[in-house]
């Protein structure tokens, strides 16, 4: 029990990372879905961890809907970044996604915590965490924490951690 500070994350990358199965996981076993579809839009999910009450603001990657994102960095505490680790064809896309957010003025002169999540480490094509940092140029954001963590969003692998790291910067 006990009150829990209440706080947004965004969630975005690309379409097909698999940002909504992280979020699912995150939730209570009772409250996940069994079958996953693209997102249309966005989708308002909740889950807690430690002392933190968030509410995940689950956006699509679709090139049709990436312009909504924007829309979210006011009021978010954090963001959380999934990109599929085996798509190295589009890890280019993925940068130009993440640059085009860290140069929006609402995000630019904020420290807000970014984790992210090098997801699909289980497939045979996945780059590593470290590969997938150089790639996207991460050491060059001195202004905000950031972290990246493995992870395979269908066994939970390197979830836990990652989440952690963010309650952590948050509260
Ligand atoms: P959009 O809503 O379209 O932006 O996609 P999304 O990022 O929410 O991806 P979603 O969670 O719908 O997952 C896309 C596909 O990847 C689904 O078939 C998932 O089961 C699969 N997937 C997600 N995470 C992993 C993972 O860690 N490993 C593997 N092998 N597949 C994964
Ligand atoms: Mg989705």
């Amino acid at each position: 029990g006990g009150r829990k500070r209440e706080v947004n994350v965004l969630v975005v990358g690309l379409n097909n990372s698999g940002k909504t199965t992280v979020v699912n996981k995150f939730k209570n076993e009772e409250d996940r879905v069994s079958d996953i579809v693209p997102t249309v839009g966005f989708s308002v999910e909740r889950f807690q961890n430690k002392n933190l009450s968030f509410t995940a603001f689950d956006m699509s990657g679709h090139g049709r809907y990436r312009d909504l994102w924007e829309h979210y960095y006011k009021d978010c505490h954090g963001i959380i970044f999934v990109i599929d680790s085996s798509d190295r064809l589009r890890l280019v896309v993925v940068k130009e996604e993440l640059d085009l957010l860290l140069q929006h003025p609402d995000i630019c002169n904020k420290k807000i915590p970014i984790l992210f999540f090098a997801n699909k480490m289980d497939n045979k094509e996945a780059l590593s965490s470290v590969k997938i940092a150089s790639g996207l140029g991460l050491d060059k954001i001195m202004d905000k924490p950031w972290h990246i963590s493995s992870s395979n969003a269908l066994t939970g692998e390197g979830l836990q951690e990652g989440v952690e790291w963010l309650t952590q910067q948050i509260r």
